[in-house]
C-alpha cells in the first residue's frame, strides 16, 4: 500500500497545455476521486500516475518513490477500465492469472489468490467461462478481480462503471466501496458523474479546464463549494446562481447579509428553498417566482420558478406539489443556507 503525491504535474499536447499544474497528496489507504466534465484532465492526470502516459512538467511520487521514469509495470498499481480490458480468448480464471504468470507468480500462489478474489466478488461460478459468456456486471467484477489478484500498492479506475445501466452502476458502486473499505488500499477513482463521486469518495477532487478546483470531503465541497463552478458541479439539481447586480429583479437580501462590494453572485441550493409563509418573519433570501415547471421525482417534487428577470430558480418540495403551473408564489432560504461568490466567482466569507 502507498500514498501517492503529486507536485505541480503538467502535460501539454503540442501547444495544448492539457495539465496546468496539479499538486495533490493521497494518503495511505484513502480513496480519492477526480471528479469533472468530460474534457477536464481527468484520465490524463490517471494515466500520468500509471505511467502510460510521460509528464510534462512536475513530479509524481508513489509510496515515497519518484516514479516519472518508471515504467508502468515497475509502479506497483493496477488500472481498472470501462471497456474492461480482458482477453476474449481466455477463461475468466485465465485471465485473472495472466499477470501473475507473467510476472513469476508460484502457481500455488496464484490459485489462492484467484480463490480468495472469486470469493470476494462472487464470480466462483463464472471461473471457467469466457468473457463473453458474461454480462456487463459480471466482466466489470472480472476486471476487477484482476486488479486485487495483483495486489497492487493503489487501485487506478477509469470510469468503469460507465457501460453499465443505471441499476447495476448503483450496485456495482457499492460493491467497489465494501471492496476497497475491506482492502483498504490506496485507490483513485475517475468519473464525470458527481453522484457517483459523492458515494464514493473519501475526498473528492473537483477538476475544471486541467486545474484543481477544489479538494474536500463530499460534505466540505457541498456545504463550502470554494467556487460557483464546484457549487453547481457538485449537488443535483445543482444550486441557483443569481447574479447581484439583478437584486431588484424579482429577489431581495436582508440587509445583514454579507456580500462584496461590487458584483456578486448568489448562491441558494434547491433543498433549501421553501414557499414563505404569508404571516411569517421575512427571510434573508426571498423571491417572488412563477411556476413554469413541476417534476415529480419520487417523494419530492422540483418546481420551476421564473423570476421577473428571467431567471430560473429551481426548488424542492416534498411530496407531490400542490402548485399548478402559472401560480406566482414566494420562496425564502435563510442566511446559513446561502453562498456567496465574488465577480471572480470565489467563495465570499
Ligand atoms: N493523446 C492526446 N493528444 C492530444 N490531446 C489529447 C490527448 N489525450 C487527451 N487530449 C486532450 O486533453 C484534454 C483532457 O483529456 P482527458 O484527460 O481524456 O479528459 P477527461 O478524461 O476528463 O474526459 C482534452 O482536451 C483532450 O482532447
Ligand atoms: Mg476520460
Amino acid at each position: 500500500m502507498a500514498e501517492i503525491t503529486l507536485k505541480d504535474v503538467r502535460k501539454s499536447y503540442g501547444t495544448v497545455e492539457a495539465i496546468k499544474g496539479v499538486s495533490l497528496d493521497i494518503d495511505d489507504g484513502e480513496f480519492v476521486v477526480l471528479v469533472g466534465p468530460s474534457g477536464c484532465g481527468k484520465s490524463t492526470l490517471l494515466r500520468m500516475i500509471a505511467g502510460l502516459e510521460g509528464i510534462t512538467g512536475g513530479d509524481i511520487l508513489i509510496g515515497g518513490r519518484q516514479v516519472n521514469d518508471v515504467e508502468p509495470a515497475e509502479r506497483d498499481i493496477a488500472m481498472v477500465f470501462q471497456n474492461y480490458a480482458l482477453y476474449p480468448h481466455m477463461t475468466v480464471r485465465q485471465n485473472l492469472a495472466y499477470g501473475l504468470k507473467n510476472r513469476k507468480t508460484p502457481s500455488a500462489e496464484i490459485d489462492r489468490r484467484i480463490a480468495a478474489a472469486a470469493k470476494t466478488l462472487e464470480i466462483e461460478p463464472y471461473l471457467d467461462r469466457k468473457p463473453r459468456q458474461l454480462s456487463g456486471g459480471q466482466r466489470q467484477r472480472v476486471a476487477m478481480g484482476r486488479a486485487i489478484v495483483r495486489q497492487p500498492a493503489a487501485f487506478l479506475f477509469d470510469e468503469p462503471l460507465s457501460n453499465l445501466d443505471a441499476k447495476l452502476r448503483g450496485q456495482m458502486r457499492i460493491e467497489i466501496k465494501r471492496l476497497q473499505r475491506s482492502l483498504g488500499t490506496t485507490s483513485v477513482y475517475v468519473t464525470h458523474d458527481q453522484m457517483e463521486a459523492m458515494t464514493l469518495a473519501d475526498r473528492l477532487v473537483v477538476v475544471s479546464a486541467g486545474r484543481i478546483e477544489q479538494v474536500g470531503t463530499p460534505l466540505e465541497l457541498y456545504e463550502k463549494p470554494a467556487t460557483t463552478f464546484v457549487a453547481t458541479f457538485i449537488g443535483s439539481p445543482s444550486m441557483n446562481l443569481l447574479h447581484g447586480r439583478d437584486a431588484s429583479a424579482g429577489w431581495s437580501l436582508a440587509p445583514d447579509v454579507a456580500r462584496p462590494n461590487g458584483d456578486f453572485t448568489l448562491g441558494v441550493r434547491p433543498e433549501d428553498l421553501s414557499p414563505t409563509l404569508a404571516n411569517g418573519p421575512a427571510p434573508a433570501f426571498e423571491a417572488t417566482v412563477r411556476v413554469d415547471g413541476i417534476e415529480l421525482v419520487g417523494a419530492e417534487s422540483l418546481l420551476h420558478g421564473r423570476l421577473e428577470n428571467g431567471s430560473e430558480l429551481i426548488f424542492r418540495v416534498s411530496g407531490r406539489a400542490r402548485n399548478a403551473i402559472g401560480d406566482a408564489l414566494r420562496v425564502g432560504a435563510s442566511a446559513d443556507a446561502l453562498h456567496m461568490f465574488d465577480a471572480n466567482g470565489h467563495r465570499y466569507g
